[in-house]
């Protein structure tokens, strides 16, 4: 297993381009299990998430072409509609071909993914919403055993127990084959929902309201081909801002859409960094690029977790890095998932003052964090250790960093092209 060796203390200065999301290019992947026809996606990050989805696929029978970061998909060969539990126990999003399966081929049976390090992770609103579009589900052996009636799904008024993001993922994507209207209420409203919802329209999909807490979908007899270019990963961005801040770095982060961050960059203003959108781009798509200045010394800020446009809760770990040594106390309140706290021992371990209470941690800044071996233990843990390692006094090892490379692609060569200290040992 790799593992990354940080000298700490250097700033970070200069361009960054920002990858494709990969919570956005993972359900709209899924979603050409939608239609026989080719479909196109363009800007896929690279990630071990991307290759293991293309894997799933080919396993069924799918033709994948992956060319860098453009996937080209061909369900027309599709021979089985079984995600077995190795494929879905490395990737849990892989339970997003669950509604596109049911759909397209009235049957599919999908491994339960199982409890991650961050949490329970049920799919009961996944579930009880494909029930709710006339689906039979049996749970046996671990598997998902899903059955469309006769007729198809049928389109149903759902409503979501929690803003699920993959849930609400899944149930449109189902809805968009199903006879009728499907009206999905208490929907995500992550910015990853809103361009799904575009792909999917721009297969013929009739959808209304994505972005919003209640989504209508007019079901279709069939759908139709996609090109799509994935959007930039918001959390991603909110990394390097991270990085940044806690480096008193000056950063220029490229092509990156504010209004998908949520409260990320007012906290970090709060926190003391300087935050300006440039109009440097001169098409104007949307896209701004953000320069990000961090202080001499960060202020300690309170969070608490949120569904959109809340503060992120794949942010709270990278936040908590950067307060580990801010001035003042700060109070982090984790409230969507129920052990998403795996960082904090370790950043114990670099000198960080942290105690915690239930879902609520008490960070006290120190003057600095010194360099020592950590251990990852998910995606966004050992995203956080990187921004301690950092700015730690001295040589830092983190262990076990396939975590890493789940979510961000060789970070390690973006670090060192910023001016940081790091390199990867091959184990
Ligand atoms: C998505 O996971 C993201 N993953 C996660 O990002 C992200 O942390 C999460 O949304 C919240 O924003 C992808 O998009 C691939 P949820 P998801 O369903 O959909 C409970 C990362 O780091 N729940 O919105 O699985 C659940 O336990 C990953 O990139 C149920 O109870 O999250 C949690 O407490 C980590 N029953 C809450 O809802 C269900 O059927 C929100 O989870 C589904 C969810």
């Amino acid at each position: 297993m790799d593992k990354l060796v940080i000298e700490g203390g250097y700033r970070l200065q200069g361009d960054v381009n920002i990858s494709g999301s990969k919570n956005a290019s993972l359900p709209i992947l899924a979603a050409s299990l939608l239609t026989n026809e080719q479909c196109h996606i363009k800007n896929v990050p690279e990630l071990d998430d991307v290759i293991t989805l293309s894997t799933l696929f080919q396993h069924m029978g799918i033709l994948v072409k992956v060319e860098g970061n453009d996937v080209i998909l061909d369900t027309r060969q599709i021979s089985s509609v079984e995600v077995t539990y190795d494929i879905v126990r490395k990737m849990r999003a892989s339970v997003l071909v669950l509604g596109p399966l049911l759909a397209r081929f009235g049957r599919a049976r999908v491994s339960l993914p199982g409890g991650c390090a961050i949490g329970a992770r049920p799919i009961d609103i996944h579930l009880k919403g494909l029930e709710a579009m006339g689906a039979k589900i049996k749970l046996e052996h671990g598997y998902v055993e899903a059955l469309a009636p006769a007729g198809g799904l049928y389109g149903a008024r759902i409503v979501c127990g929690l803003p699920s993001v993959t849930a609400t993922e899944n149930l449109m994507m189902a809805a968009c084959l199903a006879r009728g209207i499907t009206v999905i209420e208490n929907a995500a409203l992550e910015p990853e929902i809103v361009e799904l919802a575009e792909a999917l329209k721009k297969m013929g999909a009739k959808i209304k309201g994505a972005g919003s807490e209640k989504i209508e979908i007019e079901g279709q007899d069939y759908l139709d081909s996609l090109v799509h270019t994935v959007g930039p990963d918001r959390i991603e961005i909110g990394t390097f801002i991270a990085m940044a801040a806690i480096t008193e770095g000056d950063m220029v982060l490229r092509r990156v859409k504010p209004e998908q961050l949520g409260s990320i960059i007012e906290h970090f203003r709060k926190a003391g960094c300087n935050i300006t959108e440039l109009n440097s781009n001169d098409v104007n798509d949307g896209y701004k690029d953000l320069r990000v200045q961090g202080p001499e010394k960060l202020k300690a800020v309170d969070i608490s977790t949120a569904p959109y446009p809340g503060f992120a809760t794949d942010m709270q770990a990278q936040l908590m890095a950067c307060m580990t040594v801010a001035e003042g106390i700060s109070h982090i309140e984790e409230t969507i998932f129920e052990n998403r706290f795996m960082h904090v021992l370790e950043l114990i371990r670099m000198g960080a003052d942290i105690s915690m209470h239930s879902n609520m941690a008490v960070v006290t800044g120190v003057k600095n964090l010194s360099g020592a071996p950590v251990m990852a233990t998910d995606l966004r843990a050992s995203a956080s250790l990187v921004i301690a390692a950092l700015k730690a006094e001295g040589r830092s090892e983190i262990l076990r960093i396939y975590h890493l490379d789940r979510g961000y692609v060789r970070l390690e060569e973006r670090l060192q092209s910023l001016g940081a200290k790091v390199f990867r040992e091959k184990q």
